[in-house]
């Protein structure tokens, strides 16, 4: 089993990826910390504990930074995700608990303490990651890879240059990719091939389990507004991906190039600047998915949803 920690912002996505992620066959779910992002920290927080207890998830949860690394104002995405962060499903009342631990400390102690065999994946801001390796540097060899939902080598989607997990904490992002380890970078570029149309609502509601509910209940919500935002007649499921490709890493076409976050102007701010055609000299430090077998995608979402039967 490929051993990960799940670094998230829950997030209608975010959720999914841990729906995904919990029940794997071919992932061991270590742990999950938690960042503000979708919405603030203490609603990401809730919302992943919720989503644990309502699929009956014996995972702990970390709560991690509720602020950027640097940056002053944390940015939210209230009118993608709602007020709650995880608006659609109503869960009953909360009991399962988040660790004491902060996010950030786990990350580090548990990769000290790790063979080098975990990867990292993070769906939400790296904050968490960044701060842990800033403050401890020594868990960088020990990170077997880092994958990340978010950037974009075409257009974004928080500014026309930036995607909204990296302009929400540039500074965390950049100091991801230059810390030398392998890391794979799963974009909009892909995320927004696999859009959840009614179709696909209707085959994965067919499986009638708590987890198809769930799906449902959350993408009914998702889809209606980003039909709002983009006029689609159904979400991206980003998130997931990282997942999905985790399980089977023939669903994305990844190309290895030189990536660099602009953490410097105004108007670009943000961006990860992908050189896709390789016009710098720079050596490449990063995958970067440029394609997806849609078909695979949903098949593997499919099956995790019945792994709740
Ligand atoms: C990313 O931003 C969030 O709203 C989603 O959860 C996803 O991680 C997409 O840009
Ligand atoms: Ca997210």
């Amino acid at each position: 089993k490929k051993k990960i920690i799940l670094d998230c912002d829950p997030g209608h996505d975010d959720a999914i990826a841990i729906m995904l992620a919990a029940k794997s066959k071919t992932i061991d779910l270590l742990g999950i910390s938690i960042v503000a992002g979708n919405q603030t920290i203490d609603k990401t927080l809730k919302n992943a504990l919720n989503v644990c207890q309502y699929l009956g998830l014996d995972v702990p949860v970390y709560p991690g930074c509720g602020q950027p690394m640097i940056r002053d104002k944390q940015v939210i995405a209230g009118d993608i995700h709602g007020e709650s962060g995880l608006d659609g499903p109503v869960f009953e009342p909360l009991t399962k608990k988040a660790e004491r631990k902060h996010g950030v400390d786990f990350l580090i102690e548990t990769l000290l303490e790790s063979d080098g065999d975990i990867t990292v994946v993070t769906t939400g801001p790296m904050t968490n990651l960044g701060m842990a390796i800033r403050l401890c540097p020594d868990i960088v060899p020990k990170i077997k890879e880092i994958v990340l939902m978010g950037g974009c080598y075409q257009l974004g989607n928080v500014t026309p240059a930036a995607e909204f997990n990296i302009i929400a904490d540039a500074d965390a992002a950049h100091v991801a990719f230059t810390c030398g380890r392998k890391i794979t970078m799963v974009g909009l570029d892909v995320t927004r091939k696999v859009l959840c149309y009614p179709e696909i609502m209707e085959r994965m509601g067919k499986n009638e389990n708590i987890a198809s509910k769930l799906f449902i209940d959350l993408m009914t919500f998702f889809n209606k507004s980003q039909k709002e935002v983009y006029g689609w007649e159904g979400g991206p499921l980003h998130d997931p991906v990282t997942i999905a490709y985790l399980i089977d890493p023939t669903v994305l076409t990844v190309k290895e190039m030189f990536t660099q976050i602009d953490i410097r102007s105004e108007q670009s701010y943000g961006r990860t600047n992908c050189d896709f055609f390789h016009y710098t000299n720079n050596e490449p430090n990063s995958f970067v998915a440029i394609d997806i077998d849609t078909t695979k995608f949903w098949d593997i979402i499919e099956h995790g949803i019945r792994e709740y039967n």
